[in-house]
């Protein structure tokens, strides 16, 4: 098995290196297409470890299914909305800037401003279970956390610089204007995403089939403490891949309509998250697009959901160099 196993990594490796001898001939940037050197999942034997990746990837794109609320099994119903990780994180993780988890692993354990503590992947799992699934957190020893941090795992394999997040587009001088997102949204998003926004189902209520197009405000949909619900997370999210087909470095809306566009879906109801009051303990680290309080600014809710956030991230820094007694953070 580990005979198979390591030469199955040395063919990724070598389709690593003719790949990234290619885009260098091509003199392309270097960070393009990365994280889709990400390892081959077919490649994989189909021994207990290429099993446990197998159903990692499984719980990422039918999460519905096997942990969402209409499960069969009700023991298994841990998110509590139909969405899947693959609706977010797209191509099952391994999109350039589509929330990609490629190259993820090694960065944890990590501080998380959020939870003012450190941690662990498997924390960050259940941050994403519990707010973008607006569910609950999956034990950290089930058979299901270990899966999906086996395919996280094997999606970082060798993969040395990813291109994670959304990307960070430039940012409105003015806040980002929820009127002009609404009608953009009618020309952009409507046809998908139905325009109520609500998305559009694959089969009935209680099949637990997911959503061919997800929801994006709604009872459904993530929660007021998710990432997604916060501006800059958004925008960038839609900038760099939607309508669907988008892709970071050819987005189809401009950076103004991406902007409006997300200030739209931020304003819309969702569920509510509990005790999101008691998110970014320390009062200063606070992100500044969340978009509930409490703030120690002084600046408006407001101007936390649409913007501008310049004007607030120098705020934060003037406080911090006065808790500093005048100096600046070490
Ligand atoms: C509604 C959208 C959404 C859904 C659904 C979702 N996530 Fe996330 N996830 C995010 C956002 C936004 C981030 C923050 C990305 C960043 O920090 O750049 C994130 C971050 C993460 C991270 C940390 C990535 C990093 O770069 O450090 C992991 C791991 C993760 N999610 C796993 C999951 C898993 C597993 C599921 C399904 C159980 C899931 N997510 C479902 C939106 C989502
Ligand atoms: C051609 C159809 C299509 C169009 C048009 C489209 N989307 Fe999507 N969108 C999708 C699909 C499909 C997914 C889920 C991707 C997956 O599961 O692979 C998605 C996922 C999303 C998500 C993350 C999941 C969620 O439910 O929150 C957001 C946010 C989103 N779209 C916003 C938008 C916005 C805003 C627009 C308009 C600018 C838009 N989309 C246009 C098809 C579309």
């Amino acid at each position: 098995m580990v005979a198979a196993l390591s030469c199955v990594e040395l063919i990724d490796a070598s389709a690593r290196a003719s790949e990234k001898a290619m885009a260098a001939e091509r003199a392309e940037t270097p960070t393009r297409d990365a994280a889709r050197i990400a390892p081959d999942i077919d490649r994989l034997p189909d021994d207990s470890r290429g099993r446990e990746v197998r159903m990692g990837r499984a719980l990422i794109i039918e999460t519905y299914k096997l942990i969402g609320p209409e499960s069969r099994d009700p023991q298994s119903r841990f998110a509590g909305n139909n969405l899947s990780c693959q609706n977010c994180h797209l191509e099952a993780g391994a999109k350039p800037h589509g929330l990609s988890l490629v190259g993820v692993l090694s960065d944890y354990p990590r501080y998380a401003a959020r939870e003012g503590a450190i941690e662990t992947i498997q924390d960050r799992i259940n941050d994403c279970l519990t707010r973008s699934l607006d569910g609950r957190p999956l034990p950290v020893d089930s058979k299901e956390m270990n899966a999906i941090v086996a395919y996280i795992a094997f999606l970082s394999t060798g993969v040395e610089k990813a291109r994670r997040g959304a990307g960070q587009m430039a940012e409105l001088t003015r806040p980002a204007d929820p009127k002009e997102g609404a009608k953009a949204f009618v020309e952009n998003c409507a046809a998908c995403h139905g325009a109520d926004g609500l998305g559009k189902r694959r089969g009935v209520v209680g099949d637990a089939e997911g959503y061919e197009f997800p929801p994006l405000w709604g009872s459904d949909s993530f929660n007021d403490g998710a990432g997604m619900g916060r501006l800059i997370a958004a925008a960038n999210f839609i900038h760099a891949n939607m309508p669907f087909g988008a892709t970071y470095d050819h987005p189809a809306l401009t950076i103004e309509q991406a902007w409006d566009i997300a200030a739209y879906m931020v304003s819309m109801d969702r569920p509510h998250k509990v005790d999101i009051d008691k998110d970014f303990p320390v009062g200063v680290e606070k992100f500044v697009d969340a978009g509930y309080g409490p703030y120690v600014d002084g600046l408006s809710p407001s101007q936390h959901k649409f913007g501008p956030f310049q004007p607030i991230r120098d705020k934060l820094e003037a406080l911090k160099r006065s808790k500093s007694g005048g100096q600046a953070n070490p």
